[in-house]
Formats: structure tokens, sequence, C-alpha cells
């Protein structure tokens, strides 16, 4: 480990804990350094690569918290196995970076964030939603450079979203709540196409429909479209809420684009790859009234080229997740996963993640990837015999 991009905290710690980026709050290292572990933080912002990672693995590095930006593939793994790791605790909801296959084989338990991204990255999808569709990027720019000199009544016209089509592409926990903002905002009919039907959905919005029929409004309908391409064709707004796999690699390619309205909306806060991106700015080229909203890059941080200078493209830095709340939550929660493990606590197995966001929290891990294959025991919120949560939820 190098000595310049580092600093150690509580240095007399008894196992050694490597957290490979900064993270936000202190809740996280206090967790770590109460448990008695001493912590090495990389304090720089430069991406590491898979040499640097696993230099600072060696000697005695017990678990590791890492980045979405890193590859922990089978061989960075089986170092941190080699080097006495016990887990690998990714800092994310997604895990498309981390070989979960290869960690179960080496029996390293691997945890990730869920439950504290949700709605703050459907809140995100739902701005670049409307700053795409209101062209708030291009008329930003508009002012800053002096170009506004009076109301025109044809300058910089949008679309307008409400009682239009909306569709999501997953409809998991993101994309639900993403639908939902907007359903219930704008009134607009859902689309979606997932794999498996979301009765619950279905029925909420079906209740909401009946809701504003009550009060004298047309309702809202929602519907499972029957393939990519019949949502792809109905929706004005298309949102992408899938995991990247390799059965969602550029799941939206050129083919795909040209079976999209000529007004659509395309948004991405999920993971770059789902896009062939060099298709999409051919298809942006083609065809200006088509806009599309990224948070997320196929090869990010590059973007391909021609991207950069399309005005019908709003882009802003993977962003999702990105407040104070969210942020230090998911620092909370990677750290408690190290913990937990550590100590042979058993895995959360509750509806969500709420009784770990405040001290004491659950003896338990909040999320573990490969619980079921580690065959790892698990424990409920409405099983634990914790007295601390006992006090809180009294
Ligand atoms: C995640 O956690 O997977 C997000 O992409 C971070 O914003």
């Amino acid at each position: 480990m190098g000595t310049t991009d580092w600093r150690t905290v509580n240095p007399s710690g008894d196992r050694r804990v490597v957290v490979t980026k900064e993270l936000p709050g202190d809740r996280w290292l206090q967790l770590l350094t109460r448990a008695g572990y001493r912590v090495d933080v990389c304090t720089s912002s430069r991406i590491l690569g898979p040499e640097e990672i696993a230099a600072a693995l060696q000697p005695g590095c017990v678990a590791a918290i890492g980045q979405l930006t890193e590859s922990w593939d089978a061989a960075l793994l089986a170092t941190l196995k080699q080097a006495g790791g016990v887990m690998y605790s990714n800092y994310a909801v997604g895990f498309d970076n981390v070989d979960v296959a290869a960690a179960s084989a080496l029996g390293l338990p691997v945890g990730n964030t869920p439950g504290v991204l949700t709605e703050t990255t459907a809140e995100l999808a739902v701005a670049l939603t409307l700053a795409v569709a209101r062209r708030i990027a291009e008329g930003d720019r508009y002012m800053r450079e002096g170009r506004f000199n009076g109301w025109l009544p044809t300058l910089l016209l949008g679309e307008l979203l409400y009682r239009k089509t909306l569709g999501i592409i997953g409809a998991g926990r993101t994309g639900t709540t993403y639908a939902r903002m907007l359903v219930e905002g704008h009134k607009m009919d859902l689309v979606y196409y997932d794999v498996l039907p979301n009765e619950a959905l279905e029925d909420y919005l079906a209740d909401y429909g009946g809701f504003l029929e009550a009060h004298g409004e047309q309702p809202v309908h929602c519907r499972r479209a029957e393939s990519i391409e019949d949502l792809l064709r109905a929706a004005d707004v298309v949102s992408l809420h899938a995991v990247l796999d390799a059965s969602t690699q550029h799941l939206i390619d050129a083919a795909r684009l040209a079976q999209m309205k000529e007004h659509a909306v395309l948004i991405n806060a999920s993971r770059g790859p789902l896009i062939d991106e060099a298709a999409l700015v051919e298809h942006c080229r083609a065809h200006p009234h088509f806009r599309a909203g990224l948070d997320v890059y196929e090869d990010e941080p590059a973007l391909k080229p021609g991207l950069a200078e399309l005005d019908n493209v709003v882009l802003v830095p993977h962003l999702g997740s990105a407040t104070s709340w969210t942020r230090e939550n998911m620092a909370a929660l990677a750290a408690t996963n190290v913990v937990a493990v550590l100590n042979g606590w058993p895995v959360w197995d509750g509806p969500d993640v709420r009784p770990f966001l405040a001290d004491p929290s659950p003896q338990a891990a909040p999320s573990i990837l490969n619980a079921e294959i580690l065959n790892l025991p698990t424990v409920t919120d409405t099983s634990i015999d914790d007295r601390a949560l006992r006090r809180r939820t009294a």
C-alpha cells in the first residue's frame, strides 16, 4: 500500500478493513472503529486500478469496502481472500462490478446497500425527465450565453408530460417509485415491461385511477407491455430501470430506437451499457425532436464521440444516489455489512433497512447478496430479539 493516498484510522485496531474511497458522513467510520478495526481509507479521488487495490489488501485485510467503479473480479476477490479477507462490501446497490459467483466459490459474502437509494434515484430520473422534456439545460446555456433577447412564441418548445404515456423497462423498486412520481404528479398512463408482472403496482394504480374518477377526473391506466417493442411504440417517455447483465447489454440499440416515437424522451439512470451509446448518438443526430437524459454511460466516465455535442441530450455524472442522506446511509449499510459478517451475525431478511439507519442498529447484516448460496443464517425484523430495536420501535 502506498502511503501518500491513504489515511489510517484507529491504527491499533485488531483487524484491518480497507476502504477504497472516502465515504460521506462519519457514522460508517464510527461503526468500524467502535467494532475495534483499523481502517485504511484511500483519500484519492482517482479511480484505483486492480493492482493498486490488490497492493492495499496486503497484508492482513479482513474485509474491503469497494466502489462500483472498481472491477471486483475473480482475481481481485481471490487476492482479498488470500490476504485474509472474509467478506467484500460494495458501496452501491448495483453489483455488476462484482463477480458474485466467484465470491461465492471462494466463500466470501458480498454486501450491497439497497433500500436507501430508491426515492433518491427515482427523483433524479424525474429531474432528468423534466429537464429533457422542457429543455432546461438548453435554456440554461442560452441564458449564460447572453442570447435571451425577450420572450418569443417559438422559443425552446418542449414536450408536455401531463396525461401522456410513460414507459418503464424494469418495474423493481426504483422503476416503480419513478413511475408513481410521474403517474401521480403528471397523471400519465403507465406501460411497463418486466419479466414478472408487478401486481402491487397494477393494483395501486387501479385504485389511484378510481380515486381520480371519484374526484371527477379522468383515471390513469396501467398495463404490462407484451414486449419491449410494444412499450417503445406506445410510450412518450421511456425510462430504463433494469439491472445490467448479459441479457440487458444494449437493450436499447439502433433497431429499438427506431421503434420509438419521433418526439420521445429516453431516460437512463440505471447502468450505461443498457444503451448502445453510439447508436443513440446517431439516432439523436437524425431525429432532433427525440431527446435523451443520461446519468450513466456505456464507457463511464468516457462519453462516446459526438454525445457531448448534441443539444437534444442532457448529461449528468452518475448522480442518481447523490444526496447526503443517501450516500451517508449507503456508507453506514456498507460498514454494517462488514461488522456483521466479521461478528458472525445473521443476515437481515426484513422488508426494509430503516432499523439500520440510526444507532443502535440490529445485530445483523443489512444485505448480503449471496447469503442463500453460502447458507448464511437469516433473521427478520419481527423475529430478531434485539433490545435496541425493540426500544426504538416501541
Ligand atoms: C448504485 O448504488 O448502484 C448506484 O448506481 C449509485 O448511484
